[in-house]
């Protein structure tokens, strides 16, 4: 038999229990189960709004599956883990789980939810379609080691100013995203939440002027805790109007130099959308491969308002038989992670929007 625990709060015990299952989960998998900062949220007592649905079942003295709900600025994210020697039964853990995870955030005023898998399985594409979730966008991550064996190139790079560059970069930025539902559209409030945190570097934030104007840039980043520490190239783009001159190529190589130069790193990654041919044609020239595919699925929930039903019985279905949420998820667009950004939630923060969970 089975049981589910949806929790506002995870006690000790319960911490300790989901950061064994996690530690599993990672080992399976290679791959970090829950981003670094929404572990933090789970075990810091959960921002508002948060959820901990966590699976039992008898005979086992470990969880079998968990699953955080966690409100972002915009959206939902949902972070989902089952216990690798329960994966046979994914089909009916992970629903259950799910199920119940709408509920909280239908009780909670609804809103868009997205749910993102580290290298999903037709299982996945099934468990997401039970819950009324429909997949959204399928994110790449591509690494290579460094140094890269091109040269350095003959580009004139400076740092961004903070204070200074914002409004320009913003214009840049939104004109050659213009087609990206997340990175398109940034505001000075966007950008200056990037600013503020905590690994932003403005040495590693490049830009290159032409014409008296700004044509291109390459911001990068670094993650410390990874182990060996990796680059990434956060966001890199070109002008429109400087597009197809060999910019984007040589900004690219510009920013993998500044990694191993500057920061010593022996390894970096990107994210980029596995639709989008063009950078990855590009970034499969410069010694990039993939090394992980995530998926977004997505939906909209609505508001419910009985707010008893939900949390006192999270396998409970409304009083039609059915999950107020589920019906209400419809074909959305998926707008959650940024090219260029992790997946803070991606997990890696399956980052932007994904990364904080928003
Ligand atoms: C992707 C991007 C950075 C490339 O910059 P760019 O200056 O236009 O690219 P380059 O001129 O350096 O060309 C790089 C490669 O792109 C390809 N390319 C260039 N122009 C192209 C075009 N019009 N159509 C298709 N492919 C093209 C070529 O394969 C080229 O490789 P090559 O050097 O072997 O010829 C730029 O198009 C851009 O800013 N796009 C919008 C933002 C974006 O998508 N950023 C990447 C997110 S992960």
């Amino acid at each position: 038999m089975r049981t589910l625990e949806v929790k506002r709060q995870l006690d000790s015990d319960d911490l300790e229990a989901v950061r064994k299952l996690l530690e599993v989960a990672e080992r399976a998998d290679g791959h970090q189960a829950v981003d670094e900062h929404r572990w933090l949220d789970m075990a810091q007592g959960g921002r508002k709004s948060f959820a901990g649905l966590v699976a039992w079942e008898s005979g086992h003295h470990h969880p079998v599956g968990y699953t955080q709900v966690s409100r972002g600025h915009r959206s939902w994210a949902l972070d989902m883990v089952i216990d690798p020697h329960h994966r046979l039964h994914a089909a009916s853990i992970g629903p259950e789980m799910l199920r119940a995870a709408i509920e909280v955030i239908a009780v909670e005023g609804g809103g868009h939810v997205h749910l993102w898998v580290f290298q999903p399985t037709p299982i996945h594409d099934e468990m997401a379609a039970a819950i009324g979730l429909r997949q959204g966008r399928d994110l790449l991550q591509m690494r290579r080691s460094l140094p890269i064996e091109a040269d350095a190139p003959d580009l004139a790079l400076r740092p961004f100013r903070p204070g200074e560059d914002e409004q320009r970069w913003l214009e840049v930025n939104n004109r050659a995203f213009e087609w990206h539902p997340e990175q398109g559209g940034w505001d000075s409030a966007t950008l200056g939440e990037r600013l503020r945190e905590p690994w932003f570097d403005p040495e590693g934030f490049l830009l290159h002027e032409r014409d008296g104007r700004l044509a291109g840039f390459c911001w990068m980043k670094v993650h410390p805790d990874h182990h060996p520490p990796l680059g990434e190239l956060y966001v890199v783009a070109v002008d429109p109007d400087f597009q197809g001159l060999g910019l984007g190529r040589a900004l690219v190589v510009a920013g993998l130099h500044w990694l191993k130069s500057q920061r010593g790193l022996d390894a970096t990654m990107l994210y980029v959308d596995a639709a989008h041919q063009r950078a990855v044609g590009l970034y499969q020239s410069l010694g990039f491969s993939v090394d992980h595919l995530d998926r977004a699925y997505v939906g909209d929930v609505a508001a419910r308002s009985d707010a008893g039903h939900a949390y006192g019985r999270p396998h409970g279905k409304g009083e039609d038989g059915r999950y107020q949420g589920e019906e209400d998820l419809s074909a959305h667009g998926a707008h959650e992670r940024t090219a260029g950004e992790a997946p803070d939630g991606h997990p890696h923060q399956h980052g932007g929007e994904h990364g904080d969970g928003q």
